[in-house]
């Protein structure tokens, strides 16, 4: 039987793209699953500590091994902004829509399109906690282009590509994408260890 796992976050994409890639390792258990509608704050300085957090809120109070992400899009021109701050980029609504819009106009006229999406995972696995990184490097475009995905997938196109992630959908974005790279370390973790 397969161990189950608890994945701690409320994105219903986040928990398809990475329940794609666990399938055959581990049963993904929801917050809703375990009827938890806590909104887990992430007040965190970098995406370690956020992605800590979220896992060490749900195994204190429930008592479950659990894994939690942390995501920030790094823009180089922008020394690393928005970083741990790209939910709450616009303001604290965490809507995409107004994050994308205020990228966008801090990179008008800017050359230097480089950014890159880093994930980071942790675990929490009989007590113990371990963090996975996933990175994907790629440009700013200027105008959105797609509509799979979210947050900033339409505005992103990874190095290689010519299209956007929310134009290449989630098969593309699931083999190369910062998540899908630190979910298979995860995996491999798993293999091994349990
Ligand atoms: P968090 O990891 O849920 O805190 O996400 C931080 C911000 O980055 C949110 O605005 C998300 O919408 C955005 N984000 C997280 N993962 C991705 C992704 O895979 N593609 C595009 N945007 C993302």
């Amino acid at each position: 039987m397969k161990k189950k796992l608890v994945f701690a976050t409320n994105n219903a994409h986040k928990l398809e793209e990475v329940s794609q890639i666990v399938k055959d390792i581990v049963d993904i258990v929801s917050l809703n699953d375990i009827n938890c509608h806590d909104d887990i704050e992430e007040t965190g300085s970098t995406l370690e500590e956020n992605a800590l957090l979220k896992s060490r809120y749900i195994n204190v109070k429930y008592g479950f091994d659990c894994f939690a992400d942390d995501t920030g899009l790094e823009v180089e021109a922008l020394n690393g902004l928005p970083g741990v701050y790209s939910a709450r980029y616009a303001g604290n609504a965490h809507d995409s829509e107004a994050n994308i819009v205020k990228l966008l106009n801090e990179l008008e006229g800017v050359q230097n399109r480089n950014a890159r999406f880093r994930t980071v995972i942790s675990l929490i696995l009989n007590g113990e906690e371990y963090l996975f990184e996933g990175i994907i490097s790629g440009k700013i475009i200027t105008d959105r282009k797609g509509n799979n995905g979210f947050g900033y997938d339409p505005i992103f196109i990874p190095e290689g590509y010519y299209n956007t992630f929310a134009e290449l959908g989630n098969e593309i974005k699931n083999k190369i994408s910062h998540r899908a790279q630190a979910t298979k370390k995860l995996c491999d973790f798993l293999i091994k260890n349990m």
